[in-house]
């Protein structure tokens, strides 16, 4: 497969093919999404809850994230890939996140980062593409935001809400970013913001009108032990989990009742040999 690179997502906007990203926080993982045709991998901070059972990104650092992203890298070969900027990273100013920035593409190997907010970061998203990293920025809903948003709640359902989402995005647009996340964004929102804009947008939670769409890979998959709470966009096109069960609750019945391991999973010895060290 082609290496995919920034000119050919762009390529792919002007020619309205749908960009396909989703998240990756290990090889394996990068593995399968990669050689899946995934366009674009995103090292999400929500590994926080996914990979690390924490109850939510607030704790993740950088160098949880430089972790995390050395192991995608190994399994990602196409895909363009972005580490996302953990909080606390990025929010001071351009000079911060700059440097978080130039970490992640230099000791965590990624091709860019996303970091969240509009107009409030404008600076940063500065900063950062004049280093030569590409920005995606992320709008709507942004998760390292919510206590300030008053939970996990749907961005843009009133006037002045649409208003902020597509003032925020004009913003990031502006500041030079290659595309803009949308979370949780009335799909008739996010289908005008993006008509308003150059750059591509990638949904989640926002509808059919977006450049692209984004997803957490284990939800998708169904990768996540029972009582993890999905939001509404989420659709689940697997059952990870329950195969993964199923597989191992086979594992220990064989061993209980003895028919694993069996003759075929054992290395043989010569008779002559065993008959000599049995004396
Ligand atoms: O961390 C993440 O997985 C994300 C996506 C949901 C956009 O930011
Ligand atoms: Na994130």
């Amino acid at each position: 497969r082609k290496k995919i690179t920034l000119p050919t997502l762009q390529a792919m906007h002007r020619r309205h093919d749908p960009i396909t990203m989703l998240t990756a926080h290990d090889f394996p993982s990068a593995h399968a999404a990669d050689t899946s045709g995934i366009e674009v991998i995103l090292v999400g901070d929500s590994l926080a809850m996914v990979a690390l059972g924490l109850p939510d990104t607030n704790s993740v650092t950088l160098e949880d994230m430089l972790v995390h992203c050395r192991s995608v890298m190994r399994g990602a070969q196409a895909a363009f890939v972005v580490g996302d900027l953990p909080m606390g990273s990025y929010e001071l100013d351009a000079r911060q996140a700059t440097e978080s920035a130039i970490r992640m593409v230099k000791e965590g190997g990624v091709h860019g980062v996303k970091l969240e907010g509009g107009v409030d970061v404008v600076e940063q998203i500065r900063g950062v593409t004049r280093a030569g990293i590409p920005v995606l920025a992320h709008v709507g809903l942004t998760p390292q935001r919510s206590n300030a948003l008053g939970g996990f709640r749907v961005q843009g359902k009133s006037v002045a809400g649409a208003v902020k989402v597509l003032r925020d995005a004009l913003a990031v647009q502006e500041a030079g970013a290659w595309g803009v996340v949308l979370e949780a964004v009335p799909a008739e929102v996010a289908a005008l913001v993006t008509k308003k804009l150059r750059i591509p947008t990638i949904g989640i939670g926002a509808g059919a009108g977006c450049s692209g769409q984004v997803l957490v890979q284990v939800d998708m998959i169904g990768n996540y032990p029972p009582g993890r709470f999905l939001p509404k966009f989420v659709k689940r096109f697997g059952d990870v989990w329950g195969e993964t069960t199923r597989a191992i609750q086979s594992y220990r019945e064989e061993v209980k009742g003895g028919s694993y391991p069996a003759e075929e999973h054992t290395y043989p010895m010569p008779k002559e040999e065993f008959a000599e060290f049995e004396k």
